[in-house]
Order: structure tokens, then sequence, then C-alpha cells
């Protein structure tokens, strides 16, 4: 086992709290220490294993603030319950690292952080499209090395985006917001695959259309496909926004990928696995024309072989909230899911969780996903 740098704030706190990764901000530290907790906060950049955790966690600790990173299995969480702790708080959005079933049976609250990321991500969704459509690293790369002897009429040529059709797979919040930026900002017509009708979107889309026909110009129109494989044949632009479970692991295999077009851009930035990423390698090779961008993998931080060394397909390290706003907030939403927890205090019910990040937060746990396991506490 390697021993890691631990930095222990508010020494004196009656409640322990590990955090297992230091977090952007001061805000988050502040809302630990202003509800009587000590905080050790691990100073290494590396994931942590599940022995170090365990470690950390030690004989005693109330709560703890994880990362995507690390796998909060029943195992795990049976060791923080086992040192009395109540609370876990993902530093993310999404938690399919997280045992949700295991948290509330051993009634340990998981808290995420929605709410803070939605722009940001859907932003970056943005930015991953267009570099594919303008392959804007390969030429970028080429203007670096050194290999750009002039203008030509075919170098680099791309796919324009303007007017085309968009294909948003998953209309949660990122979702939502990464399709109205396509559509308001390049008029793109959209169809998107969700299990749920979105009349917020449906209604946006249309309210916007008539906007646009009212000033003389086309509209632009939404529709809700019936089937995944009905999406994939219509879109020039395929985006993944679905969270990540069972039903949706390698939700983008070969079949599916041989069913798009064949210039069609592959944007995923929610989890990787959503791709089967073998397959993708082998289809970006069989289809020059065809680009995906990546924000996340399969199996990061590893890659799958052959995955960045195709120039059609475009990769980042898992940026996608990384905004210097968006991490703060994330911090301090993760924070008071904790001190909420440990403090008894209920969970807030509307889905602006702006409030928190004002000098007087309310008193609530902005977001737990597992509510249940907050009556299983109270009632031990
Ligand atoms: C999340 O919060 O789930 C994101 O993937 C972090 O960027």
């Amino acid at each position: 086992m390697t021993f890691h740098e631990w930095i222990t704030h508010n020494p004196g706190g009656k409640k322990r709290v590990i955090v297992t990764k230091c977090l952007p901000g001061a805000a988050w530290l502040e809302a630990l220490a202003g509800a009587g907790c000590r905080v050790d906060v691990c100073d290494w950049d590396e994931t942590l294993s599940r022995d170090e955790i365990t470690r950390a966690i030690g004989e005693r600790c109330d709560g703890a603030i994880g990362q995507l990173t690390e796998r909060w299995d029943a195992a795990l969480l049976g060791v923080l319950k086992g040192a009395g702790g109540r609370a876990y708080g993902n530093y993310a959005v999404g938690y399919d690292n997280v045992d949700v079933d295991a948290a509330t049976a051993l009634g340990i609250a998981v808290g995420n952080t929605p709410g803070v990321l939605t722009e940001t991500t859907a932003e970056l969704a943005v930015a991953l499209t267009f570099a594919a459509a303008r392959r804007v690293v390969e030429s970028s790369r080429f203007l670096t090395e050194g290999r750009f002897t002039g203008w030509l009429p075919s170098l680099f040529l791309g796919e324009r985006l303007w007017r085309e059709t968009l294909g948003v797979v998953g209309a949660g919040r990122i979702g939502t917001m990464y399709a109205r930026m396509l559509v308001e900002g390049f008029k793109m017509d959209l169809v998107y695959y969700d299990r749920h009708v979105n009349d917020q979107l449906e209604a946006f889309v249309r309210e916007y259309g008539a906007f646009l026909a009212g000033r003389g110009e086309e509209a632009v129109k939404c529709r809700r496909a019936a089937s995944l494989e009905e999406l994939l044949r219509e879109a020039d632009v395929v985006s993944l926004h679905a969270t990540l479970d069972e039903s949706t692991s390698h939700l983008i295999d070969a079949t599916r990928l041989a069913q798009m077009k064949k210039n069609a851009i592959l944007v995923n930035s929610s989890r990787g696995a959503l791709i089967d990423e073998q397959a993708l390698v082998e289809h970006c090779r069989r289809h020059p024309t065809f680009h995906a961008a990546l924000d996340v993998f399969e199996h990061e931080p590893w890659l799958t072989p052959g995955l960045v060394d195709l120039p059609n397909i475009v990769g980042l390290p898992h940026l996608g909230s990384a905004t210097r706003w968006t991490r703060e907030a994330m911090a301090t939403l993760a924070a008071s899911n904790v001190v909420a927890v440990l403090n008894g205090w209920p969970v807030w019910t509307s889905p602006d969780v702006l409030p928190f990040l004002a000098p007087e937060p309310p008193n609530a746990a902005p977001s737990i996903v597992n509510p249940a396991a907050l009556g299983s506490i109270s009632a031990t």
C-alpha cells in the first residue's frame, strides 16, 4: 500500500469528512469547516486505490467526498458505514461509479452535483462537434508540424453543419442545452431520442421556428425519434447525452455505427462505455469521412489501441465540466450535500441549485440521488 499526503483542515472539528482530491475554490471547505467538520484532503493526483481510501476512512469517518474515477461499491461503502459514515458526495453529476442500491441499504445518502455543469458541458460538446466537422485538431497538427505550404482548394475539407440535422441521444439537462445551442446558433433541425417526451425542448424549437418564420427565414424543426435507429439514419451529427447503466452500455456498437451516415459526426461527452470503442476504431478506419469527437473513454484513462492514432477521431481528457466556475460550484454542491445529511437537513426539491452558491445558502441538500437512505438513517 502506498501512503499519500493528506492535509487536515479544521483539526478540532467534531465530525470527520475525507475528500479524496483537492477541489477548486474555497467555499466547499468553508462549508464543511463551518459545519464543525475536520476535513482530511488527499493532495495527490493519481487515482486512490480501494486500500488507500479504506485507510483514509480509518476508524471514524462521518462522510466522504469522492471522485468518478473511484469505485464506491458495496464493500467500500460498507467500510464507510463501519466508520460511522452517513453521507457520500460524488464530485460529479454522473454516479455510475457508485453502488447506489448498496448505499441505500446501508443508510448512506449519496449526493451528486447537477445543475452547474449544464451549459459548461454543452459548450464543450459544441466545441467537439465543430472540432470534428472542421477537422480542427488534424489540420492544426499539420500546421504546427510545418507541413503547410500554401492554400489549396481541397485542403482539409470538412462538413458544413448549418441547417443540417442534429441527433441528440438523451434529452436531459445537458442534451437539451446542447440541442438549444446548435438549433439556435446553426439553425439545425433536431431529432432526439429519449424515453420521455421533452415538452420544454419541443416548445422551444417550435417557438424559435415561429420566430424565424416571422422573419421570413425557414423554420427549424424538432421531432422525437421513435427508435434510436431512426435517429442514427437521419442525423448528420449524433451527440450522446445518455446516462451509463446496463441498458446503455455499448449503445453505439458496430451495428449502430453502420446505420449512421458515412460522413456523420459522433460526439460523446457523457460516459465512454456508451460506445464500443473497438467497433468505433474499426468503423473510423474503414470510413475516413466519418468523424468521432470524444471527451470520455470506455476504459479511461486507458485508451483503446488505435483510437487516438486515427485522424478522424478527436479526443479530450474528460474535460466536459472543466471550467473554473463549474468545478468550484461542483465542489460547493458536493460539500453542501454532505453537510446537509450530517445536519439532518431536507433535500432541496427545485432543479435550480444556484441558491447554494450564494453567501447564505439554504439549509438543505442540493441533490441526493437516494433520499430513501435518509429515511433509514433517521430510523436508526
Ligand atoms: C460528471 O460530473 O459526471 C462529469 O463527467 C464530470 O465532468
